[in-house]
């Protein structure tokens, strides 16, 4: 492919008003849409229609495949959705994914089928339509109005379809996708749905390719000057049988939304190709990205054909280098910085993996509290919304691919993964794999020598690196990785391989972990505690202060990334059952802090830090020590007990200090110093009992489009307002207003309450099997045919056994069977009413008093036709034609009318674990004032309000 180059330097401000405004103009034209495909899904875990899948004919997809199948009395969903979270803990089930019954052994709940029914209105016919996932958990099979659209595999790869051919415009179309779970893909938490988003995409048939834009900033020596050279690439997509010659405006639009450059170039394009085009544009003083500064800047892309604007597209990036040195660790911007990172899975309370954006932001917001300002995306390619808030807040990325492999299908994915983040700033190295078993091996070290020349080829700009779990070894992965990972192995091994390797930078893949819960401290094997000082850690593992020690006097290693910054379902570490979830969190999983936060806030921040541990609520412990731990930044400590001082002491590097206090309830205090001067105070006090719940929301104000959220803290305090730390009452919820409650959590390890309450809708099944009679009919496919009408005499036919296993039909027959159903008024009040055959052998025709329901092909699995806008109260007359093709045929198995009413709003509760529980409340599309309140045995209640105010949602299909 031709690439055209064109250098262009623009001083911006003379020209940029000018810019913006012609091209901002011309873009709002374009036939470019990116729809939310997020809502009104309906939900069905299990799966009664086996493959559903018609190899035999194209869009032949059966059961819920199928256009005409009814989905009526299904659950509703909004995504992003996780079932696994809805499910029960069982001790039977695997203790690494959090003990849910999933997964193998548990095929009951391991497969599900979501279908969206949604319009494409007629004027879409010629554009080009895409329907784009975030990611499926796993094994997604996916259908439109009944054709096969494609397999995609892997839970944590987005994938696309394009889904032009298959739609009927100017009506009803059908995605359904199937999704099988019944194999795990990691050893931690996974959850299983659609738990990220959908997009509907729609392009005119010339137009920037899906991923297709590249923007990156390049300068002298890798260092920031005061000019910056943009480098863009397009990659144009002609689908059409026509030849195109498209003109490519480009705009950048710096941090304060003024035009800073622009470019322009031309293209011919054949039918049917893709082109790749390339630019540079130079501008002068840039507005670097960092972590503490994450200025952004937009590129808008147009392209015109004939005249028209036929796609605008916004691409944001950030401008800014990376480097890894061998000697000096990490460069950001030209300076080095240490990476002060975590890992993390995504999994929270209340949603499991299943997170709404805006918790995406408020995870990133908790990391940076305690100065963390690196994010690893352990162990896979993360949702594309968390790259938006680390860019947009500033933490850099670790983006993670999920699987050491060079297979077509790995290579695809990772390719997949690369396109679709390496314009994000916040993104500053890839990590091919974690801990493989071929990692030292030949093999191992070939597949990721091929893994990084894919790197190489697509990105120019950040290196690669993979989360090696082995000592001072040079073979396999270690040899040909640009950055050298370190899984734990402190110590010699480190020093030894740095002397040895001294060409090869290196970095703390995975660092830490202590293990602890928060508000606990003693270890509680019985319970599946374990105590909050930074003493416990797995063997393979260190506590923060020993990790951090070592890697903060090794600048060369460039930082690291502690295992992990939130708690997360599965891997309970060092117990097992009644634990459900991991211990290594600096927070926990609703974002509680543990007492290390306060270790990593002192070492990782220059904001004063003075914290003590533990509570001060022991009675009993009248007289016996106590160890009292402080965490500070400050140079030295003087520790009061109910106003006596009990010693100052001066901070140890990297360290805590330490005193074991004579218990007795009050105030324990204390006072931070630096240059002799008091530069920081703070104090536990002993609590009174239980005596009001209160309700604290992170956010007051949230936006009206069914998809914000607000993280309501819940405290059980004492008669003065302070938290009681080892209150554990049991909190009950009620919801007015436009809003919903997403999920309720309480960062309890031990835990075994829900963190959802899934609303139920009653059903109840009345068998129609009775006067059925049957009759040979030459053509069944004939929609005209008499026999299907309400009215025809069907007296004389032959009585028919739609309960039998075979049916009365020969080979090669068509014949029409026909019975008279009752439905009351009430009955027909239900939400859904549905009618079920259990087996139609094998081609189908519904009729419901003459008028057409729907059709089916598939004679293995249960046919559901949604019947209620066709029945009346009173008589009903059924009829199906049925075309037999081999053995006997029929309806068998058993006919069934479902009424299904609405779904009992169920009642949320949730107990605080010392002192705190989480609930996470959703807005609607209705503005208004939603009121929670939060009531519990013997104690004042609590209302909060939160203002879910008008906005225009983003755009999205019904
Ligand atoms: C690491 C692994 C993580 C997690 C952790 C638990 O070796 O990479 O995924 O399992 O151990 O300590």
């Amino acid at each position: 492919m031709q690439s055209a180059k064109l250098f262009r330097c623009l001083f911006a401000a003379a020209l940029s008003a000018v810019l913006t405004s012609t091209l901002l103009g011309a873009g709002t034209n374009s036939p470019r849409e990116r729809l939310l495909f997020d809502f009104n899904w309906k939900f069905h875990l299990g799966n009664e229609w086996g493959a559903a899948i018609g190899w035999a004919k194209g869009g032949s997809g059966s059961g819920p495949a199928s256009r005409s199948f009814s989905d009526a009395s299904w659950r509703t969903v909004n995504l992003p959705h996780d079932w696994v979270v809805e499910l029960p803990f069982d001790q039977g089930a695997d203790g690494s994914h959090g003990f849910h019954p999933v997964g193998p052994g548990f095929p009951a709940n391991s497969v599900a089928w979501y279908r969206h029914t949604f319009e494409v209105p007629k004027a879409d016919a010629g554009k080009r339509l895409w329907l784009e996932f975030d990611g499926v958990f796993r094994d997604a099979q996916v259908f439109v109005n009944g054709w096969f659209i494609g397999h995609h595999e892997s839970g944590y790869s987005s994938f696309r379809y394009d889904i032009t051919d298959v739609l009927n415009y100017g009506g009803e179309n059908v995605v359904a996708v199937k999704v099988d779970a019944s194999q795990f893909e990691g050893w931690f938490y996974e959850g299983a749905g659609i738990y990220r988003h959908v997009w509907l995409v729609k392009t005119a048939p010339l137009a920037i390719a899906p991923d297709g834009t590249f923007v990156y900033s390049q300068f002298k020596n890798n260092v920031p000057g005061n000019t910056v050279e943009i480098r863009i690439q397009t990659q144009l997509l002609n689908a059409q049988t026509n030849a195109a010659r498209a003109k490519v405006h480009y705009e950048i639009i710096g941090p304060e939304g003024k035009a800073v450059a622009s470019d322009k170039e031309s293209a011919e394009l054949k039918p049917w190709v893709q082109r790749a085009l390339r630019s540079e544009i130079s501008f002068r003083s840039p507005e670097l990205w960092s972590p503490e500064s994450p200025k952004l800047y937009q590129l808008i892309t147009t392209v015109e054909s004939d005249g028209k604007t036929v796609d605008r597209q916004e691409t944001t990036f950030g401008i800014r280098t990376v480097a890894f040195d061998p000697d000096k660790g990490f460069f950001l911007n030209g300076k080095p910085y240490v990476l002060k990172g975590t890992c993390n899975h995504q999994d929270m309370a209340g949603v499991g993996a299943a997170l709404p954006d805006d918790l995406q932001y408020f995870r990133v917001k908790k990391l940076k509290e305690f100065g963390d300002n690196a994010y690893r995306t352990s162990h896979n390619p993360p949702t594309p919304e968390l790259l938006d808030a680390c860019d947009r807040l500033g933490m850099l990325v670790m983006d993670e691919n999920r699987l050491l492999g060079s297979d077509a299908a790995n290579l695809e994915r990772f390719k997949g993964q690369i396109l679709r983040d390496r314009n994000h700033p916040s993104v500053a190295i890839w990590s091919i794999c974690n801990e493989e078993s071929r990692q030292s091996y030949p093999d191992g070290g070939r597949v990721g020598a091929h893994m990084q020349e894919l790197v190489k080829q697509l990105d120019p700009t950040r290196p690669v690196t993979a989360a090696e779990n082995i000592g001072d070894v040079y073979t396999g992965l270690m040899g040909v990785l640009d950055v050298r990972g370190w899984n734990y192995h402190l110590g010699q091994d480190i020093d030894n391989y740095h002397k040895e390797h001294p060409l090869q930078p290196e970095v703390g893949t995975e660092q830490g972990s202590t293990v602890s819960t928060r508000g606990i401290y003693q270890n509680d094997p019985v319970r599946g505690y374990v105590s909050a000082y930074d003493e416990n850690a797995p063997p393979w593992a260190h506590t923060a202060e020993r990790w951090w020690s070592f890697f903060a006097v090794r600048p060369w290693l460039s930082g690291g990334f502690v295992w992990t910054g939130f708690d997360y379902r599965g891997e309970p570490t060092p117990y097992s059952w009644p634990c459900i979830n991991s211990h290594f969190g600096i927070i926990d999983t609703c974002g509680f802090p543990k007492d290390n936060f306060w270790y990593y806030q002192a070492q990782w921040t220059d904001q004063p830090v003075l914290h003590l541990l533990p509570h001060w609520n022991w009675p009993g412990l009248e007289g016996k020590n106590v160890d009292v731990w402080c965490y500070a930044n400050c140079q030295q400590v003087e520790l009061f007990l109910n106003g006596r001082s009990l010693g100052r002491q001066t901070m140890t590097n990297y360290s805590h200090l330490h005193w074991s206090v004579k218990y007795e309830p009050g105030v324990l205090s204390a006072k931070g110093y630096t240059d002799g001067k008091v530069v920081s105070e703070t104090k536990v006090e002993t609590t009174g009992n239980p005596a009001a719940v209160q309700l604290a929301p992170d956010r007051a104000a949230i936006n009206a489009n069914d998809e914000d959220v607000s993280v309501i803290t819940v405290s059980v305090n004492d008669a003065q307002g302070r938290v009681v730390p080892v209150a554990n009452n049991l909190v009950h919820f009620a919801l007015s207003g436009p809003g919903k409650i997403l999920g309720v959590g309480n960062g309890d390890p031990s835990c075994h309450e829900p963190d959802v309450f899934v609303p139920q809708s009653p059903v109840h099944d009345v068998a129609e099997n009775e006067g059925w009679r049957w009759k040979k009919s030459p053509n069944v496919y004939n929609q005209r045919l008499p026999e299907f009408r309400a009215d025809f005499d069907d007296a004389n036919w032959d009585t028919a056994n739609v309960q039998s296993d075979t049916g009365p039909m020969g080979e090669q027959e068509q014949a029409v069977f026909r019975t008279k159903i009752r439905v009351s008024e009430q009955d027909l009040a239900s939400q859904a009413v549905e009618l079920q055959f259990n087996r139609i052998d094998e081609d189908g025709f519904v009729y419901v008093n003459g008028r057409r329901v729907g059709e089916s092909h598939d004679w293995q699995a249960p046919a559901v036709f949604d019947v209620k806008s066709f029945l009346h109260p009173g008589e009903n007359t059924i009829a199906v034609g049925v075309a037999n093709w081999s053995g006997a045929g029929g309806i068998n198995k058993g006919v069934t009318l479902q009424l299904a009413d609405k779904p009992v709003a169920p009642a949320w509760q949730r107990s605080v674990f010392n002192g705190l529980a989480q609930i996470i409340v959703q807005s609607t599309r209705e503005p208004g004032e939603i009121r929670l309140t939060a009531s519990a045995d013997g104690l004042s209640p609590a209302t909060a309000t939160i203002q879910s105010q008008p906005c225009v949602p983003r755009p999205f299909v019904p």
